[in-house]
């Protein structure tokens, strides 16, 4: 390909299973704990990426509507490509166009997909090749690029792997390490999102990681974390979702109890999905069907299931539930780039 060529990089987003939540170290971007989760399959960004002529400046845009430099909710973009540049010395200023294929503010959180889509992108863009094992051929594995994308938003980094991934903190920040555990062929989970409220959420995660050190709940949590992740693995690897599902809950709500018992509490349970996670319980029991809850750091709730259940899932969901208010999606594998 001749090297101005648009690329596009196609990453998902990912929903963990065991939660990121705290770092040891913010500028190195270290993680308090293992996390593990689900790359999802159709809930993805799509960057179109186009190297520029000399003497222009980045420009991006989410969704067809241009974003600068100053707006404080893009600000991070740009200095992630900054980072990435001056990194490796990268001196061409690039087009980027995003696209959620997720609705737009429906209070899914786009940060993962979209820093491993910019990631992605702009790194095969300035390396001038169209698939990701060209790129592995000029020194970027997926692994790096992982590590790279996890700079620009921590959960982006576990987006760059396909099916089930591990981010391990590792004894040290360059020692941490980001891997895919199974492959989306080992078990075909389901994740129904059920969108609650559709507001942003109003602390960002940044400050939630920080604040999360100053709960009581933390340094117990991060004792326990250990034996929790084991018990997922054994789970995952024999695709046991009556082992794995109790202990999704568990870690979802342990996270935002963290999370409401900080100094500055922060708040992302609204009561609307305190009663749906207790009608949820009462279904489970009530149709005897296999599905379980997590949550990210926001209102609303992904449920977590076997492919033999969605059918029965939708039914019952459909009393409850508007239809524009659900998601359905399934574990994934991974990033793909294409070009123009
Ligand atoms: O990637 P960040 O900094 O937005 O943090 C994400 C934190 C959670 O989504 C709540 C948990 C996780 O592991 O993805």
């Amino acid at each position: 390909m001749t090297k101005s060529k648009t690329i596009k990089a196609i990453v998902p987003t990912n929903i963990a299973l065991l939660k990121y939540w705290g770092k040891k170290d913010e500028k190195e971007q270290w993680p308090a704990n293992d996390s593990l989760s689900i790359t999802l399959n159709s809930m993805r960004t799509e960057t179109k990426i186009t190297p520029l002529e000399a003497g222009e400046e980045h420009t991006f845009s989410l969704n067809g509507i241009p974003h600068q430099r100053d707006e404080a909710s893009f600000k991070k973009i740009f200095s992630h490509l900054d980072y990435l540049s001056e990194k490796f010395n990268f001196s061409k200023k690039l087009k980027i166009e995003s696209i959620n294929t997720f609705p737009t503010a429906c209070g899914i959180a786009s940060s993962a997909s979209g820093f491993g889509a910019l990631t992605l992108g702009a790194l095969a863009a300035w390396s001038g090749v169209d698939s990701i094992e060209d790129l592995n051929k000029k020194g970027f594995s997926l692994e790096e690029i992982a590590h790279l994308a996890r700079m620009g938003s921590g959960s982006a980094g576990r987006s760059v792997m396909g099916g089930f991934c591990h981010w391990s903190p590792g004894g040290s920040p360059k020692t941490q390490s980001i891997k895919s555990v199974f492959p989306k062929e080992h078990w075909d989970l389901r994740d129904t999102v059920v969108i609650i409220a559709k507001e942003t959420k109003k602390i960002s995660s940044t400050s939630g990681h920080r604040e999360a050190w100053t709960s009581p709940l933390f340094a117990p949590r991060l004792a326990e974390l250990p034996n929790r992740l084991s018990l997922m693995l054994e789970a995952i690897k024999d695709k046991d979702i009556s082992k794995l599902g109790p202990l999704l809950e568990q870690e979802a709500l342990e996270m935002h109890g963290v999370a409401m018992s900080c100094s500055t509490p922060v708040q992302y349970f609204s009561n609307k999905t305190s009663e749906f996670l207790s009608w949820i319980r009462t279904v489970r029991q009530k149709e005897k069907i296999q599905v379980y809850f997590t949550m990210d750091a926001g209102p609303n709730v992904h449920l977590i299931c076997e492919e033999n259940c969605v059918e029965k899932l939708r039914k019952i969901l459909q009393n409850r539930v508007p239809s524009e208010a659900l998601i359905e999606d399934r574990i994934g594998s991974g990033p793909h780039l294409q070009s123009f």
